[in-house]
This record gives structure tokens, C-alpha cells and sequence, in this order.
């Protein structure tokens, strides 16, 4: 079966409001006409509406945010709602980024929550999930991933996962320039649609993209890209990077 082939760039707490207009025309200028991947361009928040401009039209582009509140609106000074995210045409939202779990204390039943506003708000959430480099090292690695995901996608219907990704990153790859292999991330990949299976069935397991993410970059893109069960990348620090991201593009 032929899933989305998907490259998103999660851009973290970085660039100031023309070095992300720069940084997009600059994507544009390479990739305008290279249709058969999934763009996700996800910059900070105050930017989101102009970078969407900018995108607009723009064939298989698309913008998402880092983070969602679990409510709609009210008295939460500094949060931003799914319902706001949609008003500004975005289209995806990270939820459980590791950087959320450890410097935010952001925990299962907030992912929960965060997951069921962006779906009923039509944004699709890219779940993400990884261990850290101690659960690698005690072998616990497959034990934690299982954790992640059945204590989350079991609140949630077949249909609902259908409108789902998940995002695969250890947590000892993010930032690090130490890069899952090819080997590791394959393996881990196809441990996922296993646990996909185990909780729904063998046909939404088949369908749901799984991206993998921590240092990649153009030089491991390929091999990565080119395994049977990684749909593609979400990239760190090489998505503020215009030749870059672009590369890893066009690393499928
Ligand atoms: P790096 O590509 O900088 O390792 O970051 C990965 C990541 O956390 C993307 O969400």
C-alpha cells in the first residue's frame, strides 16, 4: 500500500518575523514544483498566519503549529487554541513533542485532550514519541514506545487514528547530531504499525504515516526515507536551512 510521502519542518523557538519570510521564499524558490511530498512548514506561532500566506496556492504545502491548548477559548493566559489554529487556515499540530513531556511536564491525559481538540477541529495532530537514551541503553525502549502509544490512541476510535501521524523521535537523536540508523529506525517504525495492529487492526496500521525524526538531515535522509516503514522526516534543526530542508525533499 502507498502512503504519504511527508517532509515537515518543526522550526522550534526560532527566526524573527523576516528571517521566516526569507527562510519560506527561499523553500519556495527550490521546491514550488515538487508535488509528490507533503510539506508541512511549522513555525512559531506569530508567524504562522504570514508564513500561510505565503504558502497559499502553494502545491502540497501546508502549515502547523507546535503545540495546542486543550481548550477552545477562556482565561489561559499564553495559550493558543486548536479553534484559533484553524482560523488561520493551519492544517496540522504537534502534540507530545519530548520537549513538551520534559521542560513543559506535559503528560498523557493532556495529549488526550489536545489530540480531541485538534480533531474536532480538523487539524491533524502528529503524535510524537520516543525514548530516551537511558530506556535505550536498559532495553526498554520497545516497553516505553508501547507505553506512549496505547496510553494514548486508546481513547480514540479507528476513524479518528485514520486522521492521525505519528512521529518517531528518540530522544537522544533530537538535536544531538547522533541519527537513528537506517536499521534502528526501521526496526522501530515497524514495531509502531505492530501496536497500531494490536490496538485497531492491520488495515489502519498499513495507512497511518510514520515520520521519523532527530538529526536528520541531507546527508541521512535517503537511507532513512528509503525504508519500508518511514514515511518520511520531521526535522529539526535542518528545516531553518532552505538548501537544507529542500534537499531532504528531495531525499525520497
Ligand atoms: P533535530 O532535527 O534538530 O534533531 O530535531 C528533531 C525534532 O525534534 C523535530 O521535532
Amino acid at each position: 500500500m502507498s502512503r504519504l510521502k511527508i517532509v515537515a519542518g518543526n522550526w522550534k523557538m526560532n527566526k524573527s518575523s523576516q528571517e521566516a519570510k526569507t527562510l519560506v521564499e527561499n523553500i519556495l524558490h527550490q521546491v514550488s514544483e515538487f508535488d509528490n511530498v507533503v510539506k508541512i512548514i511549522i513555525p512559531p506561532f506569530p508567524y504562522l498566519d504570514s508564513v500561510g500566506q505565503l504558502l497559499k496556492n502553494k502545491s502540497n504545502f501546508y502549515i502547523g503549529a507546535q503545540n495546542c491548548h486543550t481548550h477552545d477559548k477562556g482565561a489561559y493566559t499564553g495559550e493558543v487554541s486548536a479553534l484559533m489554529l484553524q482560523s488561520v487556515g493551519c492544517q496540522y499540530v504537534l502534540i507530545g513533542h519530548s520537549e513538551r513531556r520534559q521542560y513543559f511536564k506535559e503528560k498523557d491525559a493532556d495529549f488526550i485532550l489536545k489530540m480531541k481538540e485538534a480533531l474536532a477541529h480538523q487539524l491533524t495532530p502528529i503524535y510524537c514519541i520516543g525514548e530516551t537514551i537511558h530506556e535505550r541503553k536498559t532495553d526498554n525502549h520497545f516497553k516505553v514506545i508501547t507505553e506512549q502509544l496505547v496510553s494514548v490512541l486508546k481513547s480514540f476510535s479507528v476513524s479518528d487514528v485514520k486522521k492521525m501521524i505519528i512521529a518517531y523521535e528518540p530522544v537522544w537523536a533530537i538535536g544531538t547530531g547522533e541519527t537513528a540508523t537506517a536499521q534502528q529506525a526501521q526496526e522501530m517504525h515497524e514495531f509502531i504499525r505492530s501496536v497500531v495492529v494490536d490496538l485497531f487492526d492491520s488495515g489502519i496500521a498499513n495507512e497511518i504515516p510514520i515520520l521519523y525524526g532527530g538529526s536528520c538531515n541531507p546527508k541521512n535522509a535517503q537511507e532513512l526515507f528509503a525504508c519500508k516503514d518511514v514515511d518520511g522526516g520531521l526535522i529539526g534543526g535542518a528545516s531553518l536551512n532552505a538548501d537544507d530542508f529542500c534537499k531532504i525533499i528531495f531525499s525520497f
